[in-house]
């Protein structure tokens, strides 16, 4: 499961947009019915416009009226080279934690298929949420 969703984000990378850090991430969100939804970095001349990919595949899946997920792969790299590990930024973790249990699966890997996995509530602890 790890390895084809490490691919398929790497896949999705190779249509970012990024023409301003030349930083390209790609994301796959798997989706508790088993779909899975390619994501991009989506960059703006005007910066803060900007997408991430991980806030591109959710925003997508939610779009089609999916909200439940299981886990998301994460390549990142400049250049499109995927010699090391992309963590989600913050604004990324607390969109994830809108729709996702703690237990949600954050697959960050490498162009080798080499990954490290993290639950959400390991990368986003005491967070803000819907009960607060
Ligand atoms: N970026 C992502 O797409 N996801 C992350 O988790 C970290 C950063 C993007 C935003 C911007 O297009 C580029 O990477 C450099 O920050």
């Amino acid at each position: 499961m790890e390895e084809s969703l490490i691919k398929a984000a790497i896949l999705a990378a190779q249509n970012s947009y990024s023409p301003y850090s030349n930083f390209t991430v790609g994301s796959a969100l798997l989706a508790e019915n088993g779909k899975i939804y390619l994501g991009c970095n989506i960059e703006n001349g005007a910066y803060t416009p900007s997408n991430c990919a991980e806030r591109t595949a959710f925003f997508k899946a939610i779009s089609e009226g999916v909200t439940k997920f299981k886990a998301i792969a994460i390549v990142g790299g400049h250049d499109k080279n995927f010699d090391d590990f992309c963590s989600p930024c913050g604004v990324c973790r607390q969109v994830m934690s809108e729709f996702c249990s703690k237990d949600f699966e954050i697959i960050l890997g490498k162009k080798d298929l080499s990954y490290k996995k993290y639950t959400l509530e390991e990368l986003l602890p005491h967070s803000f949420e819907l009960e607060d």
